[in-house]
């Protein structure tokens, strides 16, 4: 987590690329739908725009780059379309690990996981520990994944801790909470992009997202092509962040090196 005022630095010091991009890959089924084919066919092309924007990403200098695969809620889609999602997460994984070592990508799957087949956790751990040591850019997977749960197991945290006698309460204060998510050795979100028209967060990084930029793209995520997300990014470096300060204070801590 960085101050407002390092994040302001920061997107000065790197040409104002974000650091930490959020995406909600929204609107598989649709693409599916309008061209007859079943929502599972969606889905498969969903996982070709995965592996263009993961090297979009690298490419670009994007140091974090965090996908919504799978949400707390999807668990009710129908048996047989949540089975396939399972399947292409298992072969996808099979199948990028290699190229993600060979573009220097950190994995890591972030969510309540035990939900998931001990054999897909396993796959999730050797794919974490395969890539571990690249330094390039990180992939985070959310999966299984929900805001709310995410600050709910911060607090859970919090209360142990205080009734083990080993946090006083009125040394609570943000970071208590903040270095108890999910994902804690990363920037907050700089650019949240959600495809497939909609215009909503849907419980995704809720605490991360308070300073995020949101950009929404009316394409389908199969769509979701090289030069949309570079429109994503134009878009998104044209922008002033001013993190409630005003554009006067902006424009001055913009020359300021934030070591
Ligand atoms: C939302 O579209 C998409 C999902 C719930 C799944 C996303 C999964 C992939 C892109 C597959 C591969 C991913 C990885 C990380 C290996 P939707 O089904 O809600 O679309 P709709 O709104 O049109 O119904």
């Amino acid at each position: 987590m960085t101050s407002a005022i390092a994040n302001i630095g920061r997107d000065g010091a790197h040409g104002r690329v974000p650091e930490h991009v959020a995406i909600i890959m929204d609107g598989n089924g649709r693409w599916a739908s309008q061209r007859g084919l079943p929502r599972t066919a969606g889905h498969r092309a969903g996982a070709k725009s995965v592996r263009s924007v993961v090297e979009e990403s690298v490419r670009h200098g994007v140091r974090v780059l965090t996908l919504f695969a799978f949400s707390s809620e999807n668990w009710r889609r129908p048996r047989g379309e949540v089975s396939v999602l399972m399947e292409l997460f298992m072969s996808t994984l099979r199948v990028e690990v290699q190229r993600l070592v060979e573009h220097g990508v950190r994995l890591r799957i972030i969510g309540e996981l035990s939900a998931f087949s001990d054999g897909l956790q396993h796959q999730f751990r050797e794919a974490e520990a395969a890539t571990r040591h690249n330094r390039r850019m990180t992939l985070q997977i959310a999966a299984n994944y929900g805001g709310r749960w995410d600050i709910t197991q911060a607090v859970r945290s919090i209360a142990r801790d205080v009734s083990a006698g080993r946090l006083n309460p009125d040394d609570i204060d943000e970071s208590s909470v903040g270095g108890r998510l999910s994902f804690v050795d990363g920037p907050d979100p700089d650019l949240f992009i959600r495809t497939g028209g909609e215009k909503r967060i849907s419980n995704f990084l809720l605490w991360q997202s308070a300073y995020t930029e949101l950009y929404f793209s009316d394409l389908m995520w199969p769509e979701f092509d090289a030069a949309a997300y570079a429109a994503a990014l134009n878009d998104y470096a044209r922008r002033q962040r001013r993190f409630g300060l005003t554009g006067e204070q902006v424009a001055a801590n913009a020359n300021v090196v934030v070591g």
